[in-house]
Parts: structure tokens; C-alpha cells; sequence
């Protein structure tokens, strides 16, 4: 496998229909969330006889695919979510890629797919970035949360409706200038559980971040908005009773003497890079971090004894929301404690982004510069 700065082996098609610098300007004052994309994409081939290759940067559009494409008829596609930040100076730089690159390792492997290494990863990233950078949002103030999302993915596009591994497969990476989100921004978000349908099962592919999941949270989303709520949150398949994380989140519980629970990672729950994140962060904010089971009933009772004085949910996209409620078809779960102003998730989540920003120093290395 190739290595070091593999950017450069990107071949460039720039693309002679840009958007115009006004209407790209004005598309970065307002951009919502994945509604526009940038003029460039990043692509590599694979074939069982010939590994990865045909690196190139081309213009944005439509992808020609076999109508017998293996993802259209089973799914085999996994994708990540990771994000570009612009600091102060103009540069631009990418949060712990290497941890999307692995975890789109792993995701490969549970959906038979090849695995991509760190340089064709990150250097795709780089190299799109490399046309792409002034798609790239400058934030407003220190709140401001918008960033260029970078979408990697991956799809079998071998023509055959036998199922088995695709022997064909194209490695894409798009671009979405981004603000929150939520329509509401970091206002807290009600919370649908669940009760009809489940996320992941034991051995299944919960802990991969593969289309089909987020597919089959899509009906659950649809009750969550006929309730007014935001997300929805699953309980496990196997007891019903145990937290496991919303539709494209994970969730965090703040008690009352300074423990930060969130859900330990089993094969149904994805591990989040901001999940990982904010697990480090807490400790240096004096809190003590918990991975471990908890219960809804935890939640319940927590909330209403006022020992739960916070919930949030956090992810790239999401970055850390507080979760206000959580509604089901015969209650409501609210926190007693006097948690207006979520001081937690705040104050985790300004660390967070002055880290991104780079208004704050890098003392975990975190930081990838991207251009
Ligand atoms: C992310 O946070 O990047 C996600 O993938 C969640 C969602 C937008 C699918």
C-alpha cells in the first residue's frame, strides 16, 4: 500500500463550470445542512485483480452506474462523516482523521468491502480540499459551528445480482458546507423512544456506519417527527431495556456528582470520534467519565430524582446538542434538575470547537492541516 503524502497522486480534472464566487458566498451565509455541494469529488477504483487505483479529482455530478449495481439491489455501501474547519489565519484543517479512517476500516470489513489505509483516506480528503478550500465556511464567532462537511463513501458497483462481495467498488468523497445541524440549532432537541422498531441486533452491523442502518432508523425518524421530536433513541434488541444511541448519535448523561455516563461500545452501537472526544475532554474538565450500561429506567428514575442533570447527544454533524425531553407513546421524560442553561454539554461543547477552530491549543494532536 502506498504511503506519505499520497495527495499528490491525485490526478486533477478541474472543473470549467465552477460555482460563482457570489452565489457560493451567499450559499456559505445560509448553508442548513447537506443541501449544497461543492464543484469537485474525490474518487478511487477498486477491482479484485487491481486493488485501489485511478485516483482523480473531478468535477462534481451524477454517477453512471449499472441498474444491476450490487449496492442498488443489497446495500453493500458504508460511508463517514468528518468535517473541514477554517481558523483564523485561513488554513484549514480536519479533526482525528485517522479515527474515520479506521472506523471506515472496520466498516469495510463487517460489509465485505476492501479496506482503504490512512494515505488514500486523508490524502482524498487533502486533495479535494485542495480544489474545493473556498467552500470552506469562515465562522462568525467562537458559537458559530459551521464547517465544510466532508462525506466519504463507498459502494459495490459490480453488475451482478448474485450476492456476493462485489468485485467492483468506487471510494467517493463529496463536500456540503455546513451549519448546524438541527433546525434549532443548540437549542435542546426532543427525543422520540422508540418502542415499534429496533437499530441494530447482536452480530448484525449495528457498530458499522453503513447505509442500512441508518435506512431502517429512517421509520422510527418518521414517528419522532410526527410526535414534533428531532431524533429518535433505540433501546437494545435483545432486552428492550438498555440505552443505546439515537439515530446518527451517541448519548451522554451528566449526574449530579460530576459522572458522564454514556453507553459502553458493543457491536450494536457505533463508536463516535466526538463520542471518544468528549470522554477525554470531560476529564480534563474535572468530570469523571463512565462506559457502561444504563438502563431507561435509569434514565427515568435519574431524570426525576434530579441525580440526571443532563442529557446530550453528540456526533460530527450534531457536534453536542442537549436533549430536552425524551417522549414516548405514554410519557415524558423531562429532567427536574434546573438544567436550563445544560452547563455541561456547553462548556464540553465550546472545548470542542475552540479546539477545531484551533483557538485552543492542540494538545492531543488532534489536528490534521488539510490545506
Ligand atoms: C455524522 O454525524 O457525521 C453522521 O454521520 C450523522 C448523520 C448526519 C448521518
Amino acid at each position: 500500500m502506498p504511503t506519505a503524502s499520497f495527495e499528490t497522486s491525485f490526478e486533477t480534472l478541474p472543473s470549467n463550470q465552477p460555482m460563482a464566487d457570489e452565489i457560493r458566498d451567499n450559499i456559505l451565509k445560509n448553508p442548513g445542512f447537506g443541501r449544497y455541494f461543492t464543484d469537485h469529488m474525490a474518487h478511487i477504483r477498486w477491482t479484485g485483480d487491481a486493488d485501489w487505483h485511478g485516483h482523480q479529482v473531478r468535477p462534481y455530478g451524477p454517477l453512471t452506474l449499472d441498474p444491476a449495481a450490487s449496492v442498488l439491489h443489497y446495500g453493500q455501501e458504508i460511508f463517514e462523516g468528518i468535517k473541514a474547519y477554517r481558523h483564523a489565519d485561513g488554513s484549514i484543517w480536519t479533526f482525528r482523521p485517522e479515527k474515520n479512517a479506521e472506523r471506515f476500516r472496520r466498516s469495510a470489513r463487517r460489509l465485505a468491502l476492501p479496506e482503504l489505509s490512512d494515505e488514500d483516506f486523508i490524502g482524498s480528503l487533502k486533495a479535494l480540499l485542495a480544489q474545493d478550500h473556498a467552500w470552506v465556511p469562515t465562522p462568525a464567532s467562537a458559537s458559530d459551528e459551521c464547517s465544510l462537511y466532508l462525506r466519504p463513501f463507498m459502494i459495490a458497483s459490480e453488475a451482478f445480482l448474485g450476492v456476493r462481495p462485489s468485485q467492483e467498488v468506487d471510494y467517493y468523497v463529496i463536500a456540503s458546507p455546513a451549519a448546524a445541524y438541527f433546525k434549532g440549532g443548540v437549542a435542546p432537541v426532543s427525543i422520540w423512544l422508540s418502542s415499534n422498531y429496533k437499530r441494530a441486533a447482536p452480530g448484525g452491523t449495528g457498530f458499522a456506519k453503513c447505509g442500512g442502518n441508518y435506512a431502517a432508523s429512517l421509520a422510527a425518524q418518521k414517528e419522532a417527527e410526527a410526535h414534533q421530536c428531532g431524533q429518535v433513541a433505540f433501546l437494545d434488541a435483545a432486552e428492550n431495556k438498555w440505552v443505546e444511541e439515537l439515530g446518527g448519535m451517541n448519548l451522554f448523561f451528566v449526574f449530579k456528582d460530576g459522572r458522564l455516563v454514556t453507553p459502553r461500545l458493543t457491536d450494536t452501537i457505533l463508536e463516535g470520534v466526538t463520542r471518544n472526544s468528549v470522554l477525554t475532554l470531560a476529564k480534563d474538565e474535572g468530570l469523571t467519565p463512565e462506559e457502561r450500561a444504563i438502563s431507561i429506567d435509569e434514565w427515568r428514575e435519574g431524570a426525576a430524582s434530579g441525580e440526571i442533570t443532563e442529557v446530550f447527544a453528540c456526533g460530527t454533524a450534531a457536534v453536542i446538542t442537549p436533549v430536552g425531553e425524551l417522549v414516548s407513546g405514554n410519557e415524558r421524560i423531562r429532567l427536574t434538575a434546573d438544567n436550563n442553561s445544560n452547563e455541561v454539554a456547553m462548556r464540553i461543547r465550546t472545548k470542542l470547537l475552540d479546539l477545531q477552530y484551533g483557538r485552543s491549543e492542540d494538545k492531543y494532536g488532534w489536528l490534521t492541516k488539510l490545506v
